[in-house]
């Protein structure tokens, strides 16, 4: 099975190079699922119902979301009536939406993506996201079958995100980390198996600071000034992980870092 994961989609320059770059890029390496996450769309934060049908129509099999899954809140109401569109699992019971997606690609194997989010430098709005996988990765097998397991753990911090890769090693087939919007050079294959990168970057534009512009960035950091966050224009780059998974013992045997530029 081969799966592309596409790192945090931020604005319009976001969706701008998913839309002129992602089927081809689909067609050309074979793959058989496309995963996005898309917690910035919405002019940076948060996610909006036509962003999704729009990234969807680009090439996407399943959208996961992070910390930023309700920055819009208009997106509340649609949550539930999207099953293939997930927020993080440990938060709150009072979020609406799903957890996980099962991907049924017939003979290619049958994908269960699953989004956890980190505690580390986050606002506070998770369990433990290890005892929530603990707690939930027999289930997952037993309910959903599936035959490779991806984990999106939206985190901040390198050290938590590396645990959670050896905390589930061998357990599932793909823990890459998403939310710094900085693609790390860490991708690797954990000795259990699972395909492992702290960080798989951002799609959108590098013209000024995750995305967004920075004179707000600048003014909160520098000044200790509140400021309002805008959605920066310029080229954009795609930030994406390729990897192939074996179906038969559920193994990573690949992964790849990926970067396209406008
Ligand atoms: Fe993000
Ligand atoms: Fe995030």
């Amino acid at each position: 099975m081969r799966v592309l994961f596409v790192g945090d989609v931020v604005a319009h320059p976001g969706k701008r190079i998913l839309k002129n770059k992602l089927r081809a890029f689909l067609t050309e390496h074979s793959v058989d699922a496309c995963v996005v996450n898309a917690e910035n769309v919405a002019a940076g934060l948060g996610v909006n119902y036509p962003s999704v049908k729009e990234i969807f129509s680009y090439g996407a099999d399943c959208i996961s979301l992070g910390n930023h899954a309700f920055s819009c809140p208009d997106y509340l109401r649609f949550a539930d009536s999207e099953c293939k569109v997930i927020r993080p699992g440990n938060v709150s019971e009072a979020w609406p939406g799903y957890s996980c997606c099962l991907l049924d690609l017939g003979q290619k194997g049958r994908l269960l993506v699953v989004a956890l989010l980190g505690q580390v430098f986050v606002t506070p709005m998770a369990d433990s996201p290890f005892r929530y996988f603990q707690d939930h990765i027999n289930m997952w097998k037993e309910e959903y079958n599936p035959t490779n397991i991806l984990v999106d753990f939206h985190a901040e911090t390198t050290s938590e995100k590396g645990a959670m890769g050896y905390f589930a090693d061998g357990k599932v087939s793909l823990v890459l980390g998403t939310h710094t919007h900085v693609q790390t050079a860490d991708e690797t294959i954990l000795p259990c198996g699972t395909g492992f990168i702290s960080d798989v970057g951002m799609t959108g534009t590098m013209s000024g600071i995750l995305g967004m512009e920075p004179e707000a960035s600048i003014r909160r950091l520098a000044d200790k000034l509140p400021a309002r966050y805008t959605a920066a224009d310029g080229p954009a780059e795609m930030n994406a992980v390729l990897a192939e998974l074996n179906i038969e013992n559920g193994k990573c045997t690949k992964i790849e870092r990926i970067r396209i530029y406008e």
